[in-house]
C-alpha cells in the first residue's frame, strides 16, 4: 500500500463512477420513455381513443361511442386516475372498468365484492395492473395539463403514419 497520494487517480475514477451510478439519471430517463411508449400502445389498443379521441381531448374516434372526458384538462392525481381506469364510472357515465377482476376479485369504491355494476359501459378488453400503470405514465407525461395538440405530439402518436399529422401546425 503506497501513500494515499499515489492512489488519487484511481480514487477520482471510482468517485466518478459512483456519482454516475448514484444519480442514475440516464437509465431512469430511458426507462421512463419505455414506459411512456408502452402506455401509448395500451391507449391505442384498448379502445381509449374510441371515446376520448386520439389525443384525449374528447374528440372521439368512433361516432357511436360515448363521448369521453377531455383528459388534457383533467385534474386527477395518480391515485384518482388509477381508480377511474381500474373501476370505471358506474352510473351510466360511459367510462368502462378496465382492471382484470375489478368488482369481482378487487374491491372498487366501497362496494361489496360481486358482479360488475350493470350500468357500467363494457370494456373492449381488460388490462393488467402493469398496463394500467403504463397508460397512467403516458397520460401524465404527454396528455394531462397539455394545451393544444402540437405537431411533435402528433408525430409521437402517429410515428408509424406521419402523414396523419400534415394538417397540424
Ligand atoms: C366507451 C367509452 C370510453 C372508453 C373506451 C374509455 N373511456 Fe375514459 N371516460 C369515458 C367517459 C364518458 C368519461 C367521463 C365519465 C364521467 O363523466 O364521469 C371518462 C372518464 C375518464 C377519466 C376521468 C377523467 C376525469 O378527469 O374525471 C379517465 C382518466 C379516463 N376516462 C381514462 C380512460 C382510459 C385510460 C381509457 C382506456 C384504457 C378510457 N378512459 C377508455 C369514456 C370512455
Amino acid at each position: 500500500m503506497g501513500p494515499a497520494v499515489f492512489q488519487n487517480r484511481h480514487a477520482v475514477a471510482v468517485a466518478l463512477v459512483g456519482i454516475a451510478l448514484l444519480s442514475g439519471e440516464i437509465p431512469t430517463v430511458a426507462q421512463d420513455l419505455d414506459r411512456v411508449k408502452a402506455g401509448l400502445e395500451v391507449w391505442k389498443n384498448s379502445g381509449c381513443a374510441d371515446c376520448h379521441g386520439a389525443f384525449a381531448d374528447g374528440d372521439k374516434q368512433r361516432d357511436e361511442a360515448p363521448t369521453g372526458a377531455n383528459l388534457r384538462t383533467s385534474r386527477l392525481d395518480s391515485a384518482a386516475l388509477k381508480l377511474v381506469i381500474a373501476c370505471g364510472r358506474p352510473g351510466g357515465a360511459g367510462m368502462p372498468a378496465f382492471e382484470e377482476g375489478a368488482y369481482k376479485t378487487r374491491a372498487c369504491y366501497d362496494r361489496p365484492m360481486g358482479e360488475e355494476p350493470t350500468d357500467l359501459y363494457p370494456a373492449g378488453r381488460k388490462l393488467t395492473p402493469v398496463e394500467i400503470n403504463d397508460v397512467i405514465t403516458y397520460l401524465q407525461a404527454r396528455i394531462i395539463g397539455r394545451g393544444r395538440i402540437t405537431k411533435e405530439e402528433c408525430l409521437f402518436y402517429y410515428y408509424d403514419q406521419p402523414d396523419d399529422c400534415e394538417d397540424i401546425k
